[in-house]
This record gives C-alpha cells, structure tokens and sequence, in this order.
C-alpha cells in the first residue's frame, strides 16, 4: 500500500525531533501503522537550516497555505505554535477534508471548540496527544484507558520548563535568569517563556485534560493561573525545611458551591510534603496524578517537553490517524476528534 502523506507545519524543536524519529524508525512506524507514512511536503520560516535538516529529499516551502492546500497531503501537522495564524490553517486543513495532528495546547484552549465541531462536520480527525505532558500519553489514559470511570480529579507538574527552574534553583542554588536561559536552550520553554513562568501554558494543558476528563467544552478563561515568577529561591528553602516542596502544579475537579456542580480548574505555586511522589518529580519530567471511580489513583509519568519526547507524541497520534483513516476510507469517523458531552460551569 501507498506511504499515507503527511504536510509538516514548522520545522523547530518539536518538528525537526518529529522528522528525525520518523526516519530513524522508518520500519517500526511502518508496521504499527499499516503503511508507510511519508512527509511529502515542510512549511518553514528559514529555508537553509530546513534543508540542513532534511535535504533534499522533501520539498521545503516557506507558504503554510501551500501544505494545506496541497491535495496530495491527508494528514497536516500543525507545531508552528501560536494561535492566530495556526488556527487559519488548521481551520483550513479541516475544509479541505485533512485530517490535523496538532502539538498546539495553545491553540486548543482558546479554539478547540470551534476546531473540533468543524472537525466533526467535516468527519476527520483531529489528534493532539502532544499538546499534553509532552511524551506522556495522557490524553489517550483520559480518553480511551480510564472512559469506564467516573473521573473526579486531574492533578499533576504539566511544564517541563517551570519544574526545571524549580530543581535547579533548589538543587543547585542558580538563580532564576540562569535557569531559564538553561531551559530554552535545552528546548523546553515556550517561544514565549511567559508562558511558562506565568502558569500560562500549564493552565492550556489543564484546560484540554479537563474538557476530555469531563467532557466539558474547553474553558481556558475560566482558570485561575498564578506563575513561579514571584518565587524567590529563600521560598524554596524555607519549604523543604518545613518538609515540603514547591511545585506549579495544574489541577481539575468536581467541585459544589452552593449546592451547584462544577469543574475547578487552577495553576499555581503548591506546597507539596517531600515524601509524596509528586513532590520528588524533577527537572523537565511531568507527572499527572487521575482520580477515578473504579481504577482509583493513577499516575502517570515521564519526559514533559524537548525534541523526542514530544516527537514520540506526534508520530504516535500520526499512526493512530493513518490507521483509522485507511480503516474505514470511506466513512471518516472523527473519533479521535474531542466530542464534548455536558456543560458545567467552573466555580473557582
Ligand atoms: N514549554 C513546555 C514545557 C513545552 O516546558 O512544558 C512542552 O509543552
């Protein structure tokens, strides 16, 4: 059977890890996926260094519309970041009938209702495993693993980059600038580090595992989102003399106020006591804690940003896609695509 044909949107840190492990375990995808998955065509911003990386064996363009509107592709993947142009394209991708993997948390948040119903109007998939926990499966856990249970709670350390500083402040005495500078050149801060240090892009993470735990409609702005950056490294000191650890950890839950159901969602600083897994969570690792009704306390760990870890991410979503689309050719099911089941409002 034919390679299925992916468009790559972006060529970064996430990208090219994505390029490089596609190559690297040609035969392994292959065989998971049924068929052959081949990059047909790269949207970049800087032609040089995308043929230092891929040569000329792909053809490379600088125009995004012409990965989405190249008939030949049936999968884009969208890791430009962002969210205004990213949502032009993915919108696109989605009337033009591609199915979109996405590693956008982002984009999601704030759009993922409207990119998911034209997703499901135009019956393709949408998959973005990567958006979460970097190379954790936590969406597929939330959605597939854990969907005979009642979920009550998702708590846990969603950015690497956040985790990072916290340890090696602690751990190493550096200061803040130092650490953060350390982060970006490993490749775990966002474009936009804010992000990170605000609890802006934890408060993305969260707001996708809550629509999927509870299947409610994506409600980024209703989080309440405090960042590290007012954290000093006497803070940190003075917790784990108290027994404790400082983490920024994400949390989402079912809550009542005033007899009224409803979902938290929350990002900030967190006293956590030094002998709880948690709490001994380091550098740039991840880890989601799920409370669920019949499975009870799972917890969920691993690499949370950087090249590979979010690439493994990718490419795993990319062989769910080809798999489900060369199934069943002629009825797309989106069911990788978010459905959203009940409203609640979210009390904080
Ligand atoms: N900036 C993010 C983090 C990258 O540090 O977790 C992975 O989403």
């Amino acid at each position: 059977m034919k390679p299925i044909k992916a468009g790559l949107l972006g060529l970064g840190t996430v990208g090219a890890g994505t390029y490089k492990v596609l190559q690297r375990n040609q035969e392994e995808i292959r065989r998971r996926a049924g068929r052959g998955i081949e990059v047909a065509m790269i949207a970049v911003r800087n032609l040089d260094r995308a043929k230092r990386i891929v040569g000329s064996d792909v053809e490379v363009v600088v125009d995004p519309f012409a990965v989405v509107n190249n008939p030949d592709i049936d999968i884009v993947v969208e890791l430009i970041g962002g969210y205004d142009l990213s949502r032009e394209l993915v919108l696109q991708a989605i009337a033009n009938g591609k199915h979109v993997v996405t590693a956008n948390k982002a984009l999601l948040a704030l759009h993922g209702n409207e990119i998911f119903e034209a997703a499901q109007a135009k019956g393709v998939m949408v998959a973005f495993e990567a958006a979460v926990a970097g190379g954790i499966p936590i969406i597929k856990a939330l959605r597939e693993g854990l969907s005979a249970n009642r979920i009550e709670s998702v708590a846990g350390i969603i950015n690497g980059t956040t985790n990072f500083i916290l340890s090696e402040m602690r751990d190493k005495g550096l200061d803040f600038a130092t650490v953060l500078k350390q982060a970006q050149e490993l490749g775990y801060a966002e474009a936009d580090p804010t992000f990170d240090i605000e609890g802006v892009d934890a408060a993305h993470k969260l707001t996708i595992m809550s629509a999927i735990a509870f299947g409610i409609p994506m409600q980024f702005g209703s989080a309440h989102i405090e960042g590290i950056s007012q954290l000093q490294a006497v803070d940190l000191r003075y917790a784990e003399q108290l027994g404790y650890r400082i983490k920024l950890l994400g949390i989402t839950r079912r809550t009542t106020v005033d007899g009224k159901d409803g979902i938290e969602l929350r990002v900030h600083p967190t006293l956590v006591p030094g002998a709880r897994l948690i709490a001994n969570v380091e550098g740039a690792m991840n880890a989601v804690l799920v409370q669920a009704d019949a499975v009870g306390a799972t917890l969920y760990y691993g690499k949370g940003a950087g090249a590979e870890p979010t690439a493994s991410a990718v490419i795993a979503d990319l062989v769910d896609v080809t798999r489900l689309a060369t199934a069943d050719p002629y009825s797309r099911v989106p069911h990788l695509a978010f459905q959203p089941t009940e409203l609640a409002d979210v009390p904080i």
